[in-house]
């Protein structure tokens, strides 16, 4: 496999997504096999892990999605988070599953969360790609995390910077020389 040039190394291959993917999904899917879960998908980050998750599961399910960005344009999180685009329904006694990309300092998914309990969901739990655990400085964990990452700034499978390199089907480390300009 070719890996992009702005790339240091891959971190996790397709391969490797593929089956961490599906084995999350399952568990997933037994969970949530009584219930009619509202899939919310955290754009853009979470769209090629989100595509691959929720074809796992057997339930009827709901799709939506939100844009929030927590984020500007670097690597650094600006703590300051905006709704861009909200659900298109209401939530009331919706069990929600929550796909993001990452959590890193967890401010996103800490508020998302509180955000969706206060609008009367009964559940909200969280899947994840990739934690930063290391990282953490909300009190939040995700429910289902498919890898443990150590704290370098990836790419890749729906992860970008700058609005580049979402499209590359593997995980990898960007280079600092990318970044650090
Ligand atoms: P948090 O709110 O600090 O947990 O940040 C979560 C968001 O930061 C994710 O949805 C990503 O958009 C972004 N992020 C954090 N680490 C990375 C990374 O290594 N690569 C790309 N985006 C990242
Ligand atoms: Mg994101």
């Amino acid at each position: 496999m070719s890996m992009h040039p702005d790339c240091e190394r891959i971190m996790l291959s397709e391969e490797q997504l593929k089956a961490r993917v599906k084995e999350v999904a399952l568990a997933v899917d037994e969970e949530y096999a009584e219930k009619r879960p509202l899939v919310v998908g955290i754009l853009k980050g979470s769209i090629i892990f989100y595509a691959d998750f929720v074809r796992f599961l057997t339930m009827p399910v709901e799709l939506d999605f939100m844009v929030v960005s927590s984020y500007g344009s670097g690597t650094v999180s600006s703590g300051n988070l905006k709704i861009k685009k909200d659900l298109d329904r209401d939530v009331t006694g919706k069990d929600i599953l929550i796909v993001e990309d990452i959590i890193d300092s967890g401010f996103t998914l800490a508020n998302l969360k509180a955000l969706l309990l206060e609008r009367g969901a009964a559940s909200v739990k969280i899947v994840t790609l990739l934690n930063k655990a290391e990282r953490r400085e909300y009190d939040i964990a995700p429910d289902y995390n498919c890898f443990d990452i150590e704290n370098e700034f990836v790419v890749g499978y729906g992860l970008d910077y700058n609005e580049q390199y979402r499209h590359l089907p593997y995980i990898g480390i960007l280079k600092r020389s990318v970044y650090e300009k």
